[in-house]
Order: C-alpha cells, then structure tokens, then sequence
C-alpha cells in the first residue's frame, strides 16, 4: 500500500499521521522503536536514528525501510506538498474477520442488550434477549492496538497525549461490534466488562493515576456512562473482565479454596481462602496473546492454536472458522486448508514450547539449538518461532507463575490447599493444561484440580444483562478483594528468577 503523508503537527511521526488517518500499523511496543514491527518505506527520509540501527539490517537501510514511530515527516525536505510512503502488508495490523456481513443494522430491541467482553487486543460481543438468552456473537480488532500490544504501553500512550485519539479508537471499535451484530450503533447499549484500563480509555477518563505508585484508578465502581454499563473492578490492574469471570464461575460462592488466573496481555490472578480474598497482577507482558512475538497474533481464524512436533518436523492445528483443523491434509498438501496459518497465539505457543522441550530442541535456560539460533524454527510456511520468542515467553510464564506462588504464600496456603484452579483468557478453553504444566506455567500439583473457563468475561457480562442482581455479587466481590502489590513483594522477585527456566 502506498500513501502520501502530510504533517499536521511539528513532531508528527509517520505512525502518527496514519493511525489519524485511519491506516493503522502493527505497534506493539507503543512507537518506543524497540519492536520492529512498524517498518515502511520512505524514499530519502534522512537521518536513520540509533534505534532503527539497532533493529534494521545494513541491508534494509539500503533499501530504504524505515521505523515509521522514528520517522519525523515534517524534517523531510518537501514535507510540505506530502511524502510518499509504501507500507508492507505485514506491518499493518490485522483484522479479526466477520463472520457474516450486516448490510443493514437493524435498531436494538426493547428486551435486547449487547454485553461486551473488552479485552485488550479483541472485543467480544454478544446481543443478549432477555427472554431468549445470547442470540448472536461477533468479535472485533482492539484497534487500540496501534498505540501498543499492552496495557502499560497504552497508559504510556493515553499520558503521552493520545487519551482523545484512543477514546475516538474505542468509539468505533464499538461501533463495528455493535454492526458486526446486526444492530444499529447509534441506539446500542452496552454492559461492559473489561480491564480498569479499558474501561478508562473508553470513558475518556485521565490515565495518570495508572501510570504511577499508588495506581490510583479514577472510577472503578459498577457505573452507568450514557448508553454503557461499566462492571466493577478491584484495583488499577485487577479489573472488572476478572470479577465478572469470577462470578460467572460461582467461585465467589465456593467454601474451599480456589484461583483463578487471566492469562491475557497481563497475568491477573484471584485467591480466595473461602473466608478472605487477595488480588494480584503479574506484569507478564502480552506474549500470551500473541503480543511481542515475532510472528504472534491473537487467537482469531489463520492463528496456529496448537503443534506437535516430531523430529524437525511440526504439524500445527489452526483455527478456522467453526473449528480447529489440520494445517495439512493426509497427504501432506497445504492447498485444501480452509486457512493459511498467519501466525502463532497463546496456546499455540505454549505447545510450540513444550514441544521444542520434549524434542530436546531447546535446553532447560530456554537456549534454542544451534542449528536454529539464526532464522528460528519453522512452524508452518513462513510463522517461526525465534530464541527471541522464546525469551519473551519465559519472562511471561516467570512473572504469572511466581505471581500465583506469590499469592498461594501470602494468604498461608500451599499449593496443594488449593480445590479449583480455573484458568481463564482469550485461549482459556483451547490451552493444553498438560503442556502449560510441562513449561512451568503452572504448577504441576494443581492439574489435577485445573479447569478451562474459556470468555468467562463475556460470561459475567451475559449474567448480568439477563439479571442485574447479578450486580450485587460483583459489587461484592470486588469490594472485599485485597490487592497484593507484586512488585514490592521481596519473594516476588527471586520466584520470577527461579522460574525463568524450563
Ligand atoms: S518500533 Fe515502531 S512501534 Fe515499535
């Protein structure tokens, strides 16, 4: 794709005048310059930054790619009259495809409520008949994505001056959902169930109480805003997709001790004793939903959800439209795949790992064989997975895995204490729990007790359309959880190091 670009602002990169314009680029790191994924290509752009030094090759440079977060348009000689840039089709962000297109949205109905699961990189969507139950589903791009993979990046981003572009962004993306559904957006309404972040990117509410010690969040109680319904939150960084996944599961009404762990683009975990309940987040990082891998997408049709591995050999499942199938068929031929593999998500990585462990490919500090040190490991056609890649899934497991052990001490249990260990997240229901024991995700003695929840979010937010007493659980539970700072936690620390191997 080819676009011309012309400076509104004197600082203006060419990331941010297209994501204005509505082209919106692959940006996990938040257009610091430190993932790489925003390359276009801009002819006699000037001076390459140390940045892009350091991420482009010798031979990239010559060719004229560029970082599009370190390229200031308005220093390019002739800004003025525009400047041509030509963007790969690799460094655009993704879609989530609709599964029908609506022609023509149709206003909601009297008994008729959309409840939304807002996560950070999809939002899921259900109308909800009060009669009837959910009625359709659809999903959409967190187009927010372009302003970085996590929440952290988009505090950074919201306190950095992009709080209205992301407001506008959280806006539309709801608006799709809600045409995605079949209804008319200017008369939708909408119960909400998502991260404390979200919830203030959308309400356009400041962000520079998240950003630092004490992470004070402005609202996050059960709140009504125009045509949305907020859930309530417990902390900054525990949020209400978490209270309402709880509840959706009855653990808040279990008697034994039970954990429940979100494993999204942060590691955010519950404990409750049966008489107290602490609250955590793990800064995990978002590699789980596919975030900061080289070749990682969310968990959407294309995205490699699983791999076995024999020899050099792996045979990866995708996802396509209704159900997981073979990446290739009994005859070896990729031409019958109802969908090209596009990349590797959460529970897909977890198999690629533990299968490159099983298969001695990979050593117990995480060290890729010799062999693979270069060009990475080839999943399926040109999705690989690098010694980079498998860094940053080590530093994610570490940090959710010494955030549970964390918790189970400061609430005087064991492990072994423990009666229910749901797991929950955008792969909640697809993860291999015998493979996320095998990388040390989570601890071995709790599988016998683990259990997939799949968008218990959605869940919570589905309950409570169809009853709003529901709301009285969730305003519970979140008001009576103890959040449990990790990070000044000394015990934290040294767990994230003991489980950074395999
Ligand atoms: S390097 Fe440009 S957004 Fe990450």
């Amino acid at each position: 794709m080819r676009k011309k670009l012309k400076p509104k602002y004197i600082n203006d990169t060419a990331l941010d005048i297209l994501r204005r314009e509505g082209i919106f680029l692959c940006a996990d790191c938040g257009g610091r310059g430190t993932c790489g994924k925003c390359r276009i290509k801009v002819h006699e752009s000037g001076k390459v930054t140390d940045e892009e030094h350091k991420i482009l090759s010798d031979r990239e440079i010559a060719q004229e790619v560029r970082l599009a977060c370190r390229v200031r348009i308005s220093e390019i000689p002739g800004a003025e009259s525009g400047i041509e840039v030509e963007i790969p089709e690799r460094s655009l962000l993704y879609d989530v495809p609709a599964d029908v297109q609506v022609i023509k949205p149709e206003p909601l109905g009297l008994s008729e409520i959309i409840a939304v699961d807002y996560g950070t990189t999809v939002i899921n969507g259900a109308v909800v008949d009060l009669n009837n139950g959910i009625v359709r589903e659809a999903s959409v791009l967190n187009h927010q994505k372009a302003y970085g993979a996590d929440v952290i990046s988009r505090i950074r981003a919201a306190n950095d001056g992009y709080n209205e572009e992301l407001r506008h962004v959280s806006e539309d993306d709801l608006a799709e959902l809600s045409v995605r559904l079949g209804k008319d957006p200017d008369r939708a309404r909408y119960i909400i169930s998502g991260n404390t972040v979200m919830g203030h990117l959308i309400s356009g509410f400041s962000c520079r109480g998240l950003g630092e010690y004490p992470y004070t969040p402005v609202d996050i109680s059960l709140r009504r805003d125009g045509s949305i319904t907020f859930l309530p939150g417990i902390s900054a960084f525990v949020g209400a997709d978490i209270v309402s996944g709880i509840c959706a599961c009855s653990l808040d009404q279990a008697p034994e001790p039970w954990l429940y762990v979100d494993i999204g683009t942060n590691g955010e975990m519950v404990l409750g004793t049966g008489e107290r309940i602490f609250a955590a987040s793990a800064p995990a990082g978002p590699a789980f939903e596919g975030g900061g891998l080289s070749c990682g997408v969310p968990a959407i049709p294309g995205a490699v959800s699983g791999v076995v591995i024999t020899g050099s050999k792996a045979i990866p499942s995708v996802i396509g439209r209704s159900s997981d199938v073979p990446a290739e068929d009994i005859d070896g031929e990729e031409s019958s795949l109802p969908v090209k593999p596009s990349g590797i998500c959460g529970s897909g990585i977890i198999d690629v790992i533990a299968e490159l462990l099983r298969n001695r490919l990979i050593d117990e500090n995480g060290t890729i064989a010799a062999e693979y040190a270069e060009e990475g490991f080839q999943i399926a056609g040109d999705v690989m997975v690098t010694q980079k890649d498998i860094r940053e899934v080590q530093k994610a497991k570490a940090a959710i895995r010494a955030g549970m052990e964390t918790l189970i001490a400061k609430s005087g249990l064991k492990a072994g204490d423990i009666r229910k260990l749901v797991v929950a997240g955008s792969f909640g229901s697809s993860i291999n729990m015998d493979n996320a024991s095998k990388i040390g995700l989570i601890p071995e003695e709790l599988l016998p007790v683990s259990a997939t929840a799949g968008n218990a979010s959605l869940a919570g937010a589905t309950l409570y359309s169809l009853d709003t007493g529901f709301g009285v659980r969730l305003t519970k539970l979140a008001g009576s959880a103890e959040t449990v700072e990790l990070s000044e936690t000394p015990e934290f620390g040294a767990k994230y190091i003991s489980y950074m191997g395999f």
